[in-house]
């Protein structure tokens, strides 16, 4: 049975004050227990912080992304033994703002694609995270275009075999895969419930193909977009939805431990 794990992706919110003020609250208002892993991951100046605050306790704390290559001449990157250094346990790698996908066909300020990650260096980041003990949160998802094309189950599982393409699957022990179709994030719009556990079902499949049954079983697939305490009962009930990847609705420590409560 796999433990069920619920993240915290704070993105580019939080001073390291609020930061641990939200920590705080959280820490108090949820019950842990040891059936679920919670993990925050705040932006990068917060999160030796938050590692400190969180250290006695269950939760972890995780990166939201990671550079690549060990150190060197690559301003604003941070390596994964800089990650780790600071506390970080797990690190997202793939988000679809990190992707620069953001499901609008017209280029705007807004929509820049700003980061331009592809599958290769999503795969990168992938082996240096393995290389360093840090568990990875791949995310995968599709576009609102890609949807309603019918392409919904060929994006997701041709960025899982990109990410994970020439990797040992033992070397695969700790990864997370999170469904987040890009339409559903910061929307407000929640994939429906039958519709998110098909597909987490299918990354499953994709999965067990990859990797073999023995060790895709320990690979927990959660879904993200829009998870919020009103949603995450019925969504975290599902067979094949090990938890979630929560944005805007873990910036609250009282909504997020509803959240981790329904886990
Ligand atoms: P959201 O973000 O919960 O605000 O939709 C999820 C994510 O981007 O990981």
């Amino acid at each position: 049975m796999r433990r069920k794990l619920v993240a915290g992706n704070w993105k580019m919110n939080m001073t390291i004050a609020e930061g641990c003020a939200a920590v705080e609250t959280f820490i108090d208002a949820v019950e842990l227990k040891h059936m679920v892993d919670v993990v925050i991951c705040p932006p990068a100046t917060v999160l030796h912080n938050i590692f400190q605050l969180v250290r006695r306790t269950h939760v972890e704390v995780g990166a939201q992304d990671v550079f690549w290559l060990e150190k060197g001449a690559f301003t604003g990157q941070l390596s994964a033994t800089q990650i780790a250094d600071a506390g970080a346990k797990y690190c997202i790698v793939g988000h679809s703002e990190t992707r620069g996908k953001f499901g609008k066909l017209e280029v705007t300020p807004e929509t820049l694609p700003y980061f331009s990650e592809t599958d290769h260096t999503v795969n990168l980041k992938i082996r240096t995270l393995i290389y360093h003990d840090i568990a990875p949160i791949l995310c995968v998802g599709e576009t609102l275009a890609e949807r309603e094309a019918g392409k919904t189950d060929e994006i997701v599982k041709g960025q899982i075999v990109g990410a994970l393409e020439g990797i040992e699957p033992a070397e695969l022990m700790k990864l997370n895969v999170a469904y987040e179709p890009v339409w559903a994030i910061g929307t407000g719009q929640t994939c429906d419930t039958p519709e998110a556990d098909r597909v987490c079902g299918m990354i499953r499949s994709k999965l067990n193909e990859i990797l073999g049954e023995d060790l895709a079983d320990g690979v927990r697939v959660l879904y993200g977009g829009s998870v919020k305490a009103a949603n995450a009962k019925e969504l975290f009930r599902q067979p094949n939805i090990d938890g979630g990847l929560v944005g805007g609705a873990s910036l609250d420590p009282h909504e997020f431990s509803e959240i981790v409560k329904y886990a």
